[in-house]
């Protein structure tokens, strides 16, 4: 195939069509930050954790500077440190392994559910011990984990819970949204993220004002009043700009979570029953926003060789488990994760995000379909 007839790339994830249609909007709030030049703390800051505690439906949003330090901040917040144990996913982004290792604490990694990637709470209770502190579940693609059966565990052993919701925000789980499901909810604004703001940016929800307190504190060096320092914290705040660039995009968001939920009933409805190929289930009562789609493949390097050929890229998350990674070897002992290291073998995802035209995701499942009969 010459250049001219190679096929244009689609992107993975096109944010440069989302800043084309709220580009007034955006410039317009960025200004004003410009304008009155409190670059740390300013009133955006605020303004957006009031707009995002509504939204997830708690009483205390604290917008912090990633999701990494959102899941940082939790676990800080409950005390967690050396000798405790944290019951977790593998089968995730790094950080929320990285977070527990990071304070000291133990990630106790236990299988995931192998048609939807999520903590499979039926192995919660045999991996608690007196040590355990507390319960991460990660409410991977977009879809919550089986947050009423991990509650509950927790209730039974007096264990908080945090929701590692960084890809989930604005999905649904028996009518609740997304981070305001348990103790703490953490989520991430990186660009690609369901609510992605222009650079790194996070957010913790609860419920719980002692806990929202401390959360406070930690993010700002454990100050409980300027320079009274009466914690150990970190240096953990959402930019004003970044919050200004969330604000903006707020009015568009409903709009964006209901184009990624049909997109995503669409790739399901064509794609389903295809040979070499399995699609991600999504639990009655809940719905996915799929902060990326993603299948399981049988032929995995060949099917994302044949895409790329016809450019359409796609990715893997996640190609190993974090009990296998070198950096995880001091806790694998414990791990008996056979579906997390399964999936890390077939999951792909394809090309999503809002603005993802009708026509190009033809493009994607023509391509796909073509790949498969190969
Ligand atoms: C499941 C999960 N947890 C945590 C994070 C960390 O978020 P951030 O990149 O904002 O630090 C991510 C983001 O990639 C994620 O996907």
């Amino acid at each position: 195939m010459n250049a001219e007839s190679r096929p244009k790339p689609l992107e993975f994830i096109d944010l440069k069509a989302q800043y084309a249609a709220l580009r007034e909007r955006i410039h317009e709030r960025m200004q004003r930050v410009l304008d009155h030049g409190q670059y740390i703390m300013g009133p955006e800051v605020a303004e957006l954790e009031a707009e995002l505690a509504a939204f997830v439906g708690v009483r205390h949003c604290i917008g912090v500077a990633s999701g990494t330090e959102a899941l940082q901040i939790a676990l800080m917040s409950l005390g967690i440190g050396p000798g405790d144990e944290v019951i977790t996913s593998p089968f995730t982004f790094a950080a929320t392994g990285e977070m527990i290792a990071l304070l000291g604490a133990t990630p106790v990694f236990v299988d995931i559910e192998p048609d939807t990637c999520n903590l499979d709470a039926r192995h919660i209770e045999a991996a608690i011990t007196p040590r355990t502190r507390a319960l991460m579940p990660v409410s991977l693609y977009g879809q919550c984990a089986d947050m009423a059966a991990i509650n509950a565990i927790a209730a039974r052993h007096g264990l908080p819970v945090i929701e590692d919701a960084a890809q989930s925000f604005g999905a649904r789980c028996q009518g609740r949204r997304s981070g305001g499901l348990s103790t703490w909810g953490a989520t991430s604004f990186f660009p690609s993220k369901p609510l992605g703001c222009y650079g790194d940016g996070g957010a913790l929800f609860t419920d719980d004002e002692n806990l929202a307190q401390a959360a406070r504190e930690i993010r700002v060096h454990g100050q409980s009043a300027r320079y009274l320092h009466t914690r150990i914290g970190v240096a953990g705040r959402l930019d004003t700009l970044q919050a200004a660039v969330l604000l903006a995009k707020l009015p568009r968001l409903e709009w964006e979570l209901q184009r990624r939920r049909e997109l995503g009933a669409r790739y399901a409805d064509r794609l389903a029953g295809l040979p070499g190929l399995r699609l991600l289930a999504v639990r009655p009562g809940r719905d996915c926003v799929w902060a990326q789609y993603t299948v399981f493949v049988e032929q995995r390097t060949s099917v994302q060789a044949a895409l790329k050929s016809q450019g359409i890229p796609t990715a893997v998350h996640y190609p190993m488990p974090l009990h296998r990674q070198p950096a995880y070897a001091q806790f694998a002992a414990r791990a008996r994760c056979p579906e997390s290291e399964r999936a890390a073998a077939a999951v792909m995802s394809l090309p999503m995000s809002p603005d993802l035209s009708e026509a190009d995701q033809d493009r994607v499942i023509a391509a796909l379909r073509l790949a498969l009969a190969a």
